[in-house]
């Protein structure tokens, strides 16, 4: 596997780096580590699933490479491994770069120019590409060819250059930023969704024999049903709960060790963060419930609108707390009742 950006893992969650860069290196190689190969072993999104298995064995036996494929949906759902699965199961190399890191054209001049034939070149967060990098991916992936212009003005040399038949994998939590004639590029377009508390509850058990801790079945669906659908999470909260483990009951986990590691992290019976809570009380607190535009409530609680949107709000809306209107976000009885507070035009409940 190639690293074009600098990247140390390639998963794009350089982001998530906590203050202590060791810890976080441990915390991010574990993730890495506890990831599926192979299709055979990827637990969950089975339409998904098939498709690409599909188009895969279709490919190998042409001997062609498999087109280009679209994944989108929330973070943490898996985009990045099923890249990586896919280059596997291809028996070729990844390159693995971001939209953001791609600054100038000569940046994916450069890595489309060293792609092998079947090569993989993903491209995470591939909304965020710059328009003038976009602008070479078009005839890269349609006619595998780019026209490099050297020089400017009345001295300006169009180069063609032509390119290997390469498979792009582009990976984005906001489909809807997709330019159309990018988007109309992918031949295979995939949508992640949350994942059911019984997928969780195989991932977290199948995580936990490959971290060799001891997890019966209960623990394990507590810990599924705290992970907001996430995979990403689900690993995360059981490594914390296997570290509870290790200090406090020789690395055996049962279902209240699970939920006193569960609760020290601040994760609560329905998988709600710091974080979701905030946002949940901002909206009932500071705006009377809502309707209130995001931008108000980032503003608010001093957080970037895009992690509202791209990482807080899907859950939540998923989970029915939230509801998103022409006027803006509305919080529902529903988290209201979650988080103890009376439902529209009732009586402060007395606890
Ligand atoms: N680890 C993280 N995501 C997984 C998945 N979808 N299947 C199996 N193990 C995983």
């Amino acid at each position: 596997m190639v690293d074009a950006t600098g990247s140390k893992y390639p998963d794009g969650d350089d982001e998530e780096l906590p203050n202590q860069p060791e810890k976080a290196d441990d915390d991010i190689r574990a993730a890495w580590n506890l990831r599926p190969r192979s299709l055979a072993e990827y637990i969950g999104q089975p339409e998904v699933v098939e498709r690409l298995h599909i188009g895969v064995s279709a490919a190998r036996a042409r001997g062609d490479a498999i087109d280009h494929i679209l994944f989108h949906g929330p973070p943490g759902l898996g985009k990045t491994t099923l890249a990586h699965i896919i280059a596997v199961e291809m028996v070729t190399n990844i390159t693995h770069t971001s939209g953001p890191a791609l600054e100038r054209p000569a940046d994916i001049v450069g890595i489309l120019s060293n792609l092998a034939a079947g090569d993989v070149l993903f491209i995470d967060e591939i909304h965020r590409l710059n328009h003038s990098v976009e602008e070479y991916l078009y005839s890269a992936m349609e006619d595998f060819k780019v026209d490099f212009v050297a020089g400017k003005g009345a001295y300006a040399k169009t180069i063609p250059f032509p390119l290997k038949h390469f498979t792009l994998i582009g990976a984005t939590t906001r489909a809807g930023l997709l330019s159309a004639p990018l988007r109309d590029r992918f031949g295979i377009t995939c949508h992640l969704d949350f994942y059911a508390d019984d997928e969780l509850t195989l991932v977290i058990k199948r995580s936990a024999t490959l971290l060799k801790v001891n997890i019966d079945e209960e623990s394990a669906r507590e810990i599924a049903g705290r992970s907001r659908g996430t995979p990403r999470i689900a690993n995360r909260l059981l490594r914390r709960v296997r570290d509870y483990a290790q200090v406090k009951a020789d690395s055996n986990i049962d279902l209240e060790l699970a939920k006193h590691a569960l609760a020290q992290e601040g994760v609560d019976s329905a998988g709600l963060d710091r974080l979701d809570r905030q946002y949940l009380t901002t909206i009932l607190q500071n705006y009377d419930g809502g309707p209130v535009g995001v931008e108000a409530i980032a503003a608010t609680l001093n957080e970037d609108s895009s992690i509202l949107v791209d990482v807080v709000e899907p859950f939540l809306l998923k989970m029915g707390f939230v509801i998103r209107s022409s006027s803006g976000r509305k919080i529902t009885d529903l988290a209201r009742d979650h988080l103890g507070f009376p439902p529209t035009g009732g009586q402060v409940r007395l606890l």
